[in-house]
């Protein structure tokens, strides 16, 4: 049995358009486009949803037709059409779902509404073939969240960020130190020359039990020392910045790990077959977090599986594989289908705050 699904991605700022095909069990990515608006936002330091709405209404045709072209297929080759249906900005999502519901309308092929943060959480199926249940962390610019993975719509959100995410905190230090977005790779840089012992950075609600983070305090302590360095010797050096850099990567990189000891804990009880942590989202790709987190699973007896970089940012593939997943739960959406500028993926235990610069996502 073969299934091929055409994905369409539009919450943020990536407008996307692939095509995943399953086959015997496996799935295979045949084509995967992305187009970023980065420059588009770029002289606003953040995304503004209105920019986003257009250019990806401008954008998902000639996407999806490239996915197609890159593909060597039609849409008479595809059996299902998936589109993420939420959360995010609701002007970008509207745009992707209105597409999805022209090309069902117009060529009869059912439609599947995804979750946009179903299609981050399944990702190391499509990659790595993970069997449920297994565990993911999930850590962007806009998402920041601990849930067990147990079915294609079946989570348990653990814990996760009452404030910012923490790729918007690497954001938020870089512009505060002048260093260029996006944040984090920019601060793992500079951290790399750093000590990351020299300021104080507090290690927020680890005081307290459960998975919740918090990163918001992080920037206002960077903040801190920042002025404090400009007042004592009216600037910063660049040992300076490194410093400052290599203490907040540090005090993330803890605060991740030890909220992510309680979650494995807490999903060992389930005493899974082949227990796994699988991290997905932009921050996933800094060393340091790796290293910290490859050497907890080490420790806790736990596979750890890191998808590429291309596939843990926002991306179309994924939503055509969380689409395949639900169509073959046999999930069909008609053209009804509404766009949700929130929709948690648990929704017993969403998070109260939610976070992210992008908006309360989950
Ligand atoms: O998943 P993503 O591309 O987009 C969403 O936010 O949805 O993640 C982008 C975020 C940005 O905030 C960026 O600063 C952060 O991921 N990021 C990193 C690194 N590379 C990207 N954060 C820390 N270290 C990195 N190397
Ligand atoms: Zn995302």
């Amino acid at each position: 049995m073969t299934l091929t699904v055409l994905g369409v991605e539009s919450s943020c700022d990536d407008t996307g358009a692939a095509l995943v095909r399953l086959a015997n069990g496996r799935a295979e990515i045949l084509s995967n486009i992305v187009a970023d608006q980065s420059e588009l936002h770029a002289p606003f330091g953040g995304v503004v949803p209105e920019l986003a709405a257009r250019a990806h209404a401008e954008k998902l045709d000639l996407c999806v037709a490239e996915a197609l072209a890159q593909s060597g297929l039609t849409l008479a080759d595809v059996d299902a059409i998936a589109v993420t249906a939420g959360p995010g900005l609701i002007g970008g999502v509207m745009s992707g779902v209105m597409c999805a519901k022209g090309l069902s309308a117009a060529t009869g092929l059912p439609l599947v509404g995804v979750n946009h943060l179903a299609g981050h959480a399944l990702t190391p199926r499509l990659t790595d073939q993970l069997a449920f249940p297994y565990l993911m962390l999930l850590v962007s610019g806009g998402h920041c969240q601990l849930l067990i993975a147990e079915g294609p719509e079946d989570f348990t959100r653990l814990g996760g960020t009452i404030d910012d995410a923490p790729g918007e905190a690497f954001d938020k230090t870089a512009r505060l130190l002048g260093l260029p977005q996006p944040g984090g790779p920019s601060v793992e840089k500079e951290a790399r020359d750093g000590n990351a012992a020299r300021f104080a950075f507090p290690r927020p609600l680890l005081d307290r039990p459960g998975c919740d983070m918090s990163f918001s305090g992080l920037k206002t302590a960077l903040l801190r020392q920042r002025d404090k360095l400009v007042a004592d010797q009216e600037g910063l050096t660049r040992q300076d910045r490194a410093d400052l850099c290599a203490g907040f990567q540090a005090a993330v990189s803890d605060v991740l790990r030890e909220k992510t000891r309680r979650a494995i804990e807490t999903y060992l009880e389930q005493d899974p077959k082949t227990p796994a942590l699988a991290v997905a989202g932009g921050v996933a790709a800094n060393q340091s977090m790796r290293a910290a987190l490859q050497a907890l699973c080490d420790e806790m007896g736990l596979r750890f599986t890191a998808p590429p970089l291309a596939l843990c940012t926002d991306n179309a593939a994924m939503i055509a594989y969380a689409g395949a997943e639900r169509f073959l739960a046999g999930a069909r959406d008609g053209l009804d289908l509404s766009a949700r500028p929130r929709w948690p993926l648990d929704q017993a235990n969403a998070g109260i705050l939610g976070g992210g610069r992008k908006g309360p996502k989950a």
